[in-house]
């Protein structure tokens, strides 16, 4: 390969990158001290990947009400904000750039992180399948209850102060999580919203949540530094699916047009959806005629199929994740079209820096 379209640089939202290699948000479960704050272990981790385009951090809650699993961080307390700050620094110090994904897990939750009370959602509806993880192992998600409409504006709040306690850690933008589930996608989807307030039933009403955090988030950060995630055919079964699940990402991917956001990162769905037919199966090129900003897309790229979605023009830049976790220096490698370490799925989440910090650069 002469030139790689995924070593061109771009400027997105505020920022002039050196590629078009994003670090995709991934939840590591190394956040296991009673702060739920990141470490210099974490610091160490995303300055090895500093070379990324923009990182976007793994998942953080919003609140301690956000948490669906054990050993994730948070951006809600004076802990977290000062852990966060050595991660910043630490990228910042290697000349990369750095969002933090913010994180609301709604139903995809348990009890036992909530001192025995139900998780909460936009209606009381169990998820088919997932799971969460406690320090005491995998659990299925708990029934939820119903939030209020007092309730979602007081999570709208947490959504502000957050993005607040962002600007004081360090960061240079923030990503609202709404995909793969968790409770913007709640929000979004019939299968897991049947209010009958402002909140359900209409395209409208339904986006009407994600729209209203995102209010929120700009009311912190200029546009230019805020970014959306969705994942319009789902990760993995997550969820049950919506008689018309598409309708509703056309009508949010559209209305995205007048935030002149950072980026939009659309999620490919992971295992093939052929079963679902009314899903689309290949997000990005389905979804790019309605968007007119910047998008960035994920899920299961390679070197090469990366290039050609750019040169193609589905997506101005890629988001890489499992390739990441296992090649910190993977735009030099990609440079010199060198080989790539495999990644270790069962270190994935939780434990040490083995499987962490320990995969090699090149020389
Ligand atoms: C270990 C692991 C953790 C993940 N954590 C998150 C997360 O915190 N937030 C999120 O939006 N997606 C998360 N994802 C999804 C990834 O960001 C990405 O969409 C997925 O890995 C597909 O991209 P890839 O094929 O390049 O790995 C996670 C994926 C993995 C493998």
């Amino acid at each position: 390969m002469e030139s790689q379209a995924l070593l061109t640089p771009i400027k997105i939202g505020a920022y002039q990158l050196p590629n078009r290699m994003l670090m995709s948000p991934l939840t590591r479960s190394r956040a296991n001290n009673p702060d739920s704050a990141p470490t210099a272990l974490h610091a160490e981790y995303y300055a090895q990947r500093a070379g990324a385009g923009i990182i976007i951090t793994e998942g953080s809650q919003i609140s301690e009400q956000a948490r669906g699993y054990a050993f994730t961080p948070g951006i809600h307390s004076a802990a977290q904000i000062a852990g966060w700050k050595q991660v910043t620094d630490a990228v910042h110090a290697k000349d990369g750039r750095i969002f933090i994904q913010l994180w609301h897990c709604g139903r995809i939750s348990h009890s036992y992180f909530h001192n025995g009370a139900a998780p909460v959602a936009p209606s009381a509806i169990r998820a088919e399948s997932g799971n969460c993880f406690t320090d005491q192992g995998i659990v299925r998600p708990e029934l939820p209850r119903a939030l209020t409409i007092a309730e979602i504006k007081a999570i709208i709040e947490d959504y502000r102060q957050a993005a607040k306690n962002a600007q004081l850690a360090g960061f240079d933008g923030v990503q609202l999580h709404g995909a793969n589930g968790y409770l913007v996608d709640q929000f979004l989807h019939e299968s897991s919203n049947q209010r009958t307030d402002e909140y359900g039933g209409s395209l409208e009403n339904r986006a009407r949540f994600l729209f209203e955090v995102l209010d929120a988030l700009l009311s912190v950060w200029g546009a230019d530094k805020v970014a959306v995630r969705l994942s319009p055919s789902g990760i993995r079964g997550f969820d049950s699916v919506d008689t018309d699940p598409v309708s509703i990402f056309e009508y949010v991917i559209s209305r995205l047009n007048d935030y002149p956001l950072a980026f939009l990162e659309l999620v490919e769905p992971l295992d093939p959806v052929t079963d679902k037919p009314q899903m689309v199966q290949k997000v990005a090129p389905h979804f790019r005629p309605f968007y007119r900003g910047t998008l960035v897309s994920n899920g299961g790229y390679t070197q090469e199929t990366a290039n050609q979605a750019i040169q193609a023009e589905i997506a101005d830049a890629i988001a890489f994740g499992k390739a990441f976790i296992a090649n910190p220096d993977l735009p030099i490698r990609f440079a010199r079209n060198a080989p790539l370490n495999a990644w270790n799925q069962a270190t994935f989440y939780g434990g040490t820096a083995v499987g962490y910090t320990d995969y090699p650069a090149l020389a």
